[in-house]
């Protein structure tokens, strides 16, 4: 039987600041669900959370961007805003950027990751969810899982992936994306998503049979809104297990926490600490950018679970290591690389402060001629 997974998220407030979504608009989102369930809409559902962020996680068999399936996300979206304002949640609704829907939802504000599979005997999946990144945060995780060897044994000794995966890399500032081959393409795929904010990888593929293997949300609110109005924190979904990588092989590169965009403000690099649900939220200077792992059976398009897979000793000395890294990045304070370059910012006060300081600029005598500086590999008008 042909299944879509749906995980559909948006942050529609959360309580004292940015840091937690309250129950009840997880209740709110859910009896907009049970009724969807209970007319034949949807299979089955999950709402869950990360920091300020609400995700709804639907099994059906309408295909992916289907209009009603988005319709009912921006539904119980809408229902859960509601009560996030009666209840004076901060930034209650901040994601739903227009108050009418248009049949689909990509473009308009929620993030989205949804796949079409035809179900295996047994399909284990995990659903992850990140708070206080980006969707390029999932680059490094992705590269590890589905091209490297010294992370995932599979590509090594499992013959049904030794023939290696396929990445769709989306150019999220041109709106185009590019299909390239590990093993043979490996240094052409680090070169793009090495620059995580502009190429996200938005799917990957089996070489053997071209069977998704994974979907990450990529809208980035930033430039759909045309302004900050909310980050983009992703979400994405990965098979496990027979012929895919194991669910260990899928978890083990969160044992390190690599360094993403989108703490405090928007505007700082942090570590990425695995949590599990009970911790999913986001204090410490907002942060610092957490992700949780669900994992699921999906039978007959039932969702059974889920696994809170980050909730493990396992992940102790990870935890750690993001704690360590967050001291250190922290004493930076204001300095760069712990906030993120002036192209990057979400927040930022630099065209005011310049405008102020213009008539106290002097000429300088460098010796050199003074050019525009570069601006690495992103353009900007
Ligand atoms: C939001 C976020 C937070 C806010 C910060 C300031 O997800 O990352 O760090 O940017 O708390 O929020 P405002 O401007 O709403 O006071
Ligand atoms: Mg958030
Ligand atoms: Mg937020």
């Amino acid at each position: 039987m042909k299944i879509t997974l749906s995980v559909i998220k948006a942050d529609i407030g959360s309580l004292a600041g940015h840091h937690v979504v309250h129950p009840d608009t997880i209740a709110a989102a859910s009896k907009v669900l049970v009724e969807a369930k209970r007319d034949g809409v949807i299979i089955d559902f999950f709402v869950s959370h990360v920091g300020d962020d609400l995700q709804l996680i639907m099994t059906h068999t309408k295909g992916v961007d289907s209009p009603e399936i988005h319709g009912l996300a921006w539904n119980a979206f809408s229902e859960a805003a509601k009560v996030a304002k009666e209840l004076g949640l901060y930034a209650a609704g901040q994601d739903l950027l227009s108050d009418a829907f248009s049949g689909n939802v990509r473009g308009l504000g929620p993030g989205v990751a949804e796949m079409e599979f035809e179900e295996r005997p047994s399909e284990p999946v995990i659903v992850f969810m990140a708070d206080k990144t980006e969707p390029g945060a999932f680059n490094f995780p992705l590269f590890k899982i589905f091209a490297d060897p010294f992370n995932t044994a599979g590509l090594v000794i499992d013959p049904r992936m030794h023939p290696g995966f396929r990445f769709q890399i989306l150019d999220v500032f041109e709106g185009k994306s590019v299909m390239l081959n590990a093993p043979e393409e490996l240094y052409d795929i680090l070169a793009l998503i090495g620059t995580p904010a502009r190429y996200v990888i938005k799917r990957v593929l089996r070489r053997t049979d071209n069977e998704i293997a994974a979907v990450i949300s990529s809208e980035r609110l930033n430039l759909i809104a045309g302004k900050y109005v909310g980050k983009d924190d992703p979400v994405a979904i990965v098979r496990a297990q027979s012929g895919f990588p194991a669910t260990g092989e899928i978890l083990e590169p969160f044992t390190f926490p690599h360094l993403v965009a989108g703490w405090m403000r928007g505007s700082h690099h942090g570590p990425m600490m695995p949590v599990g649900l009970r911790h999913a939220k986001c204090t410490r200077f907002d942060g610092p950018p957490r992700i949780v792992a669900l994992g699921f059976q999906v039978k007959n398009g039932r969702l059974i679970g889920p696994a809170d897979l980050f909730d493990d000793p396992a992940f102790d000395e990870a935890r750690r290591t993001a704690n360590t890294i967050a001291d250190y990045l922290r004493r930076h304070g204001p300095f760069m690389p712990h906030r993120l370059g002036p192209e990057e910012m979400e927040y930022t006060t630099l065209p005011q402060v310049l405008e102020k300081l213009k008539d106290r600029f002097q000429k300088a005598e460098t010796g050199y001629k003074a050019k525009k500086p570069a601006t690495a590999d992103i353009e900007h008008d």
